[in-house]
């Protein structure tokens, strides 16, 4: 069967989204068609010239056009045709448990086999091997992907044993640091990205990788930056040349450099349970692919976690009634000997407010796109929509996290205590859902939180110009949680009540 892919993305000097679609319509789609079912209504185009006005629209909006297509369009689900390709975009709440049920078929593992092995420059038997064995009827215990993503889920799970400890590790790492704050707090106003950015790298590398971790070397934090900040334009370079991304490939290989060191003088032995344990699954694939696959899984670790910390922070020290309700709800769970204050994580069930926060922060800034691709014909919702084999499908979140009817009249307002109550399902992308459930999520949500307690308890955060500014996201970024668009430069001041006193973590 012909091979050809269509990549089709949003170039204005970064590219916003790139999905290949990996094999051509065949006669086996036609074949298992059935009668009476027919495809989503088709999306008429922002910019209405034809053929090509999808595209162009992707180009201008980037990722945000699959958001303003689906708000505009009262149907479930979308189909958007491009030069005889297709794309589906779905914005029911109702269609999310449809397509938990189809790991198979509905596949993000497809989607993530393929783009690691490009983002990561692997080699073309470990992008076969990745790529093998994911479409329906296939073992999971043999597909070298979903066997690899099962261990994460396992170790990372509430009876792995790994994520006690990596909280644990990644609580006292910030602590330790915040220690060095209050010591050096600096006078001069610094970029709380740049801030948070730093401090969770360390947290959760440190956590991961442990005493040998490789990014303690300030060029890999950088190189890993410079990889994540152009990752799409890795992607392109499938079908573009190399120099359009030229400074995430050498950062990139910065990291790679480190990793294979890690693996080659053993010093993953150190590392987390979770290390040891995606190790043990990659004794198929040579060392050097190891430390690809490695510096991509950095990717998962911190890109939505970093800025689910910042937006966390943003809203929480932009508002001073917010911040004194999240200040006493930790002082609740903080217990006083002498001049220690112990901070009681194993009680933030009587913190609610903080997760709550959290995820309210995480449903406002989601941008991701959920993609999917299409393995085999399928029939899915009460209109009995078919999605044909070869297509991808976008799972319009932030359309489903504003969405009136699932989040009530306040759906685009900032709600901090929304989350205190379970919220809708189905309606909630933050972490994914079905087998694709973040495997990270606990392990990212109580790294931000023991950040935010830590800093809200001990620290004032006083913006230039004395007023916090909304600092926009940009929406280049191919994330589920897009960063800020402009800096966000603030003071950091101890706080009088804090000060000469020593404080710890309880986990
Ligand atoms: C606040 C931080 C994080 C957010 C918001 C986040 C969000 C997400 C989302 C939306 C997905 C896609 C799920 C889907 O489409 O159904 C996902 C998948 C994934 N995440 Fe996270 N994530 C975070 C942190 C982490 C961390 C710390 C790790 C690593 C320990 C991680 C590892 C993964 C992996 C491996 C997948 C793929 C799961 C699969 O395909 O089965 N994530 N995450």
């Amino acid at each position: 069967m012909a091979i050809f892919s269509l990549v089709y993305c949003a170039v204005t000097g970064v590219a916003a989204a790139a999905f290949v679609l990996a094999k051509s319509l065949s006669r086996d789609t036609e074949r298992r068609r059935r009668g009476s079912e027919t495809e989503p209504p088709t999306a008429s185009p922002l910019i209405p010239i034809p053929f090509i006005g999808h595209l162009l629209g992707i180009i201008w909006y980037s990722v945000q056009y699959y958001t303003i297509i689906s708000k505009k369009h009262a149907s479930p689900i979308l189909k958007i045709p491009i030069f005889g390709r297709t794309i589906y975009v779905a914005r029911s709440p109702e269609l999310m448990p449809i397509f938990h049920r189809l790991p198979r078929v509905v596949s993000l593992w497809f989607i993530e086999a393929k783009f690691t092995a490009q983002m990561g420059g692997m080699s073309d038997s470990t992008a076969k091997q990745m790529a093998e064995n994911l479409g329906p009827g296939g073992d999971d215990k043999t597909t070298f992907t979903i066997e690899g993503l099962k261990v994460m889920h396992q170790v990372l799970g509430p009876k792995g044993g790994g994520l006690v400890e990596m909280n644990r590790d990644s609580a006292q790492i910030l602590n330790a640091r915040f220690n060095e704050l209050s010591r050096t707090t600096p006078l001069e106003p610094i970029d709380l990205w740049d801030w948070v950015q730093h401090e969770i790298t360390y947290a959760m590398t440190e956590a991961v990788y442990g005493s040998t971790n490789p990014y303690r070397d300030p060029k890999v934090e950088a190189g890993f930056w410079d990889f994540e900040g152009d990752v799409a334009k890795v992607i392109l370079t499938g079908v573009l040349p190399n120099f359009i991304a030229r400074k995430a490939i050498a950062g990139r290989e910065t990291v790679v450099a480190a990793m294979r060191a890690y693996f080659d003088t053993g010093d993953w032995r150190q590392g987390s349970l979770l290390t040891r344990a995606r190790y043990a699954t990659m004794s198929g694939i040579s060392t050097d692919d190891t430390a690809r696959l490695e510096t991509v899984n950095g990717i998962a670790l911190l890109s939505n976690t970093v800025p689910t910390a910042f937006w966390t922070l943003h809203y929480i020290f932009s508002d001073p009634t917010l911040l004194g309700r999240i200040r006493e709800q930790i002082t609740s769970i903080t217990s006083s000997e002498g001049a220690v204050r112990t901070i009681d994580f194993g009680r933030l069930k009587d913190a609610p407010l903080l997760f709550s926060v959290i995820y309210e922060a995480i449903r406002l800034r989601a941008t991701g796109i959920g993609p999917r691709m299409i393995l085999q014909d399928t029939v899915v919702g009460d209109e009995q929509y078919l999605l044909k084999k070869d297509s991808v499908l976008l799972i319009a979140n932030r359309t489903l996290h504003f969405d009136g009817g699932a989040w009530g009249v306040n759906s685009q307002e900032f709600v901090p205590d929304r989350f205190v109550q379970k919220g809708p399902g189905g309606a909630f992308r933050g972490f994914g859902g079905g087998v694709n459930l973040c495997p990270g999520k606990a392990l990212a949500m109580v790294e931000v939180a023991a950040l935010v307690a830590m800093l809200t308890m001990r620290f004032d955060l006083i913006p230039v110009g004395g007023k916090w500014i909304e600092p926009g996201q940009d929406l280049t970024k191919v994330l589920q949680i897009a960063p800020p668009r402009d800096k966000v430069l603030v003071t950091f001041r101890c706080r009088q009540e804090a000060m000469n006193l020593s404080w710890k973590f309880e986990m």
